[in-house]
C-alpha cells in the first residue's frame, strides 16, 4: 500500500519533467529560429497591439494618417525596430506626445527599411504620423471601370508574404502576433473592410471602425473600400460584394454553412466568430487569401454551379492551419499550405464524397510531378522546408508546400489510420493555438506524438525524406479515380474515333473536364482543336478553370479561332495562377512572344504587384523607370 503513493508520485514527476522539458524543447527551437524576411527585431521589444487612424485618398493613391503600436519592453531596450517599406514617416510620438528621435535605415532589398525608435524602458506605445506610396505593393487602386458596378473606385490589399510593412510600419514576420483596432476614413457611398469585425451596411460618415482582438500576424492585416454590400448566409457567415455580384455570389457560397460545421466536427472550433467572404473584382491575384473573419476572394471562382467550391473550403481551413497555428518563418511555408490543402480535401470529402475529393487529389498529384518535373528532381526548391535567404518569400508558393505538403500528410494518416490522425491534429490545432510552428518544432510533435519508438513506423512514414529531402519520395500516396478511369476511357475513344459523336460526357464535373482536357495528346491539328471546341465549347466556357487548361492547349496548337477569348482572359482576369502558364506558353514561340508583349502592354495596369512581379520576367517586360 504504501509502495503504491510514492510510486504513483515518482511516475507523476517523470510525466511532469518529461512534458516539461518537451515544452521547453518547443519553446527553444521557437525562440531560436529567427525571421530572415523581417528587420524588427521583437526579442529586444514586442509589438502587441495596432490602432490605426488611417484617411484612405483615391485621387492620391495614398493612406494618410497614424499608426500606434503598443510594445512589451521587458529586456528594457532603448529602441523599438518596425519594418517599413516605401512609408513616408512624417513624426513618432511617444506615449506622452513627446516628439520621439527615430531614423529610418538604409533601403535593404526586398525587405525595405527598418524603422529605429528611441523609446524609454518605460515607454508603452508609439504614435507614426506616415503616408503610403501610390506605388505601395500590398494596394491596389482600381478606377471604377475596373470594377463590376464600373461607377466607384476600389481599393484593396494584399499583406502575405511581406507586403503589409507597404502600408503599415509594423513587425511584418509571420512569427509575432498582435492584436488590432482601426479607424478608416474614405469617401461617401463606399464601404470600408478589413480583416477584423466589420460592419454590414454603409453609413453616411465613411468612418468606420475596426476592432480584432484575436492576435495575429502581419500578413493577414487586410482592407477593401468600395461599393460593398452585405448579405447574411446564416448567422456566422455571409457575403460582401459589389452590389451587381452579390446575388450570384450569394447562391454560389451558401454551402458554406455546412463547410464551417464540418471543419468544426473535424478539428475543433472556429476561433474567429464569423466567416465571411469578399468577392473583389477580378484583378484580385489570388483565387483566395485567407484574412481572419474576411476571406479575400476572386470572382473567377463563381461559377455558377458551385463547381469551385474547394477554394472556399481551402481558405476556411486556414481558420486552423495558418491563422490559428502559423507558420513561424516563410521557409515553413508548407506548414500552413500543405496543412490547408490536406484540411480542404477532409472538408471537401466530408461534403461532397471520397470519388469527389479523389479526384481533386489526383488533380493534385499531377500539379506536383509537373512542378517537380519543370524545378528539377533535384532542385533544393523542391523541399518541403526551404531555404528563403535573400530571395523573396512569394517564391515559396509552389506546388511543393500544397502538394507535397498535402501528400505528407496524407502519408501519415495512411500510416497510422485516420482516427489516430485525427485526435493528433485535433490536439495539434489546440496544443499550438495563436503560436507559431516552424519545422523542427512540428518535427518535435510528431516524434513525440506519434512516432514515438516505433521504429518501423518511422521508417514507413521517413519524414527526413520528405522535409530535408528533393523530389517525390517513394513513399509517396498513390491515388486513384474511377471517374478519371472512365474519363480516359473516353478519351481513348475519342482518339480512337476521331469523332466526338460516341463519347459519353453526361453529368461530368469540371473536374472530370479538367483531367480530359490535361490529358489530351500533345499532338493535335486544328481540326481536332475545332471538333473538340465545337462539341464542348471550352473556348466559350464561363468557367475560369476549363479555360485556362483549355487555353494552353489553343496556344501550344496556334488555335486561333480562341486568340481574342484568350486576350480578353488575360486582360480581365488578374488571377496569378491562370496567368503565369498562358504567358509561358505564349513565349515559347516568336509570334507568341509578340502577341503577349501586346496583350501584356495593355493587360498590365490592370494586375496587382503581386502578379507584375512574377510576369514581368516570364514576359520580358522591361518597365520605363
Ligand atoms: N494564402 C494563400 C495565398 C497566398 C500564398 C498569397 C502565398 C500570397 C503568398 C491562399 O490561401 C491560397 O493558397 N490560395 C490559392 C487557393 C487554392 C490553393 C485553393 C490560390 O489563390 O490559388
Ligand atoms: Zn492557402
Amino acid at each position: 500500500m504504501r509502495i503504491l503513493p510514492s510510486f504513483l508520485s515518482v511516475w507523476c514527476i517523470v510525466v511532469l519533467l518529461t512534458s516539461c522539458n518537451q515544452m521547453k524543447e518547443y519553446q527553444e527551437v521557437s525562440e531560436e529560429t529567427s525571421d530572415i524576411h523581417s528587420l524588427a527585431q521583437p526579442k529586444r521589444a514586442k509589438m502587441t497591439h495596432l490602432a490605426l487612424d488611417l484617411k484612405v485618398d483615391f485621387d492620391r493613391k495614398q493612406l494618410v494618417g497614424t499608426a500606434t503600436i503598443y510594445f512589451d519592453n521587458e529586456t528594457g531596450a532603448n529602441q523599438l525596430i518596425l519594418d517599413t517599406k516605401d512609408l513616408d514617416i512624417q513624426q513618432v510620438l511617444l506615449d506622452d506626445s513627446t516628439k520621439a528621435n527615430y531614423s529610418l535605415g538604409e533601403e535593404v532589398a526586398l525587405l525595405g527599411r527598418p524603422l529605429r525608435i528611441q523609446v524609454a524602458p518605460n515607454t508603452k506605445k508609439v504614435t507614426i504620423a506616415y503616408t503610403s506610396s501610390p506605388k505601395s505593393a500590398a494596394l491596389q487602386w482600381l478606377t471604377p471601370a475596373q470594377t463590376a458596378g464600373g461607377e466607384q473606385p476600389f481599393l484593396f490589399s494584399q499583406s502575405q508574404c511581406i507586403l503589409a510593412r507597404t502600408w503599415i510600419p509594423c513587425q511584418d514576420g509571420p512569427g509575432m502576433r498582435f492584436t488590432y483596432q482601426a479607424r478608416v476614413e474614405v469617401p461617401p457611398h463606399l464601404m470600408a473592410l478589413m480583416s477584423a469585425e466589420n460592419p454590414t451596411e454603409k453609413n453616411e460618415t465613411g468612418i468606420y471602425e475596426f476592432e480584432m482582438k484575436q492576435p495575429i500576424p502581419a500578413y493577414l492585416l487586410a482592407l477593401a473600400v468600395g461599393d460593398l454590400a452585405f448579405q447574411k448566409i446564416d448567422e456566422r457567415t455571409g457575403v460582401y460584394a459589389e452590389p451587381a455580384t452579390l446575388e450570384a455570389a450569394v447562391q454560389e457560397y451558401e454551402e458554406v454553412v455546412k463547410m464551417v460545421e464540418v471543419a468544426e466536427n473535424l478539428y475543433g472550433k472556429h476561433a474567429w466568430e464569423r466567416y465571411d467572404i469578399l468577392v473583389l473584382p477580378p484583378s484580385f491575384p489570388f483565387g483566395g487569401m485567407e484574412n481572419p473573419r474576411l476571406t479575400f476572394a476572386t470572382p473567377t471562382i463563381i461559377a455558377g454551379d458551385k463547381s469551385l467550391m474547394s477554394l472556399v473550403a481551402h481558405e476556411l481551413a486556414h481558420s486552423w492551419s495558418g491563422n490559428l497555428v502559423t507558420n513561424q518563418t516563410w521557409n515553413d511555408f508548407w506548414l500552413n499550405e500543405g496543412f490547408t490543402v490536406y484540411f480542404e480535401r477532409r472538408i471537401v470529402e466530408a461534403l461532397y464524397g471520397r470519388d469527389f475529393a479523389e479526384m481533386e487529389a489526383l488533380l493534385g498529384y499531377q500539379d506536383l510531378l509537373e512542378t517537380i518535373e519543370q524545378k528539377g528532381k533535384n532542385n533544393k526548391d523542391t523541399k518541403l522546408l526551404l531555404d528563403l535567404r535573400k530571395r523573396d518569400p512569394d517564391e515559396a508558393v509552389s506546388d511543393i508546400a500544397y502538394e507535397k505538403g498535402y501528400f505528407f500528410l496524407r502519408l501519415i494518416e495512411e500510416s497510422i489510420g485516420r482516427e489516430k490522425f485525427d485526435r493528433f491534429l485535433r490536439k495539434y490545432f489546440e496544443t499550438f493555438a495563436f503560436e507559431s510552428m516552424n519545422t523542427q518544432r512540428f518535427i518535435n510533435y510528431l516524434e513525440k506524438e506519434i512516432i514515438k519508438d516505433d521504429e518501423v513506423l518511422a521508417k514507413k512514414i521517413n519524414y527526413k525524406d520528405w522535409i530535408y529531402g528533393t523530389g517525390l519520395p517513394q513513399n509517396c500516396p498513390k491515388v486513384t479515380s474511377k471517374r478519371f478511369t472512365q474519363v480516359d476511357a473516353q478519351l481513348q475513344l475519342w482518339k480512337e474515333t476521331q469523332s466526338t459523336d460516341s463519347l459519353n460526357t453526361a453529368d461530368w464535373s469540371t473536374q472530370e473536364w479538367l483531367h480530359f482536357i490535361r490529358q489530351l495528346p500533345v499532338q493535335m491539328d486544328i481540326e481536332q482543336m475545332k471538333q473538340l471546341d465545337e462539341a464542348y465549347e471550352f473556348t466559350a466556357s464561363g468557367n475560369t478553370e476549363i479555360q485556362a487548361a483549355w487555353y494552353v492547349h489553343a496556344i501550344e496548337h496556334q488555335y486561333e479561332a480562341a486568340y481574342e477569348a484568350i486576350e480578353n482572359f488575360l486582360i480581365n482576369i488578374g488571377r496569378r495562377k491562370f496567368l503565369t502558364p498562358l504567358y509561358s506558353a505564349l513565349v515559347k514561340t516568336e509570334e507568341g512572344r509578340t502577341l503577349a508583349k501586346d496583350i501584356y502592354a495593355k493587360a498590365r495596369p490592370n494586375y496587382h504587384y503581386v502578379a507584375v512581379n512574377t510576369l514581368d520576367e516570364i514576359v520580358g517586360y522591361q518597365s520605363a523607370k
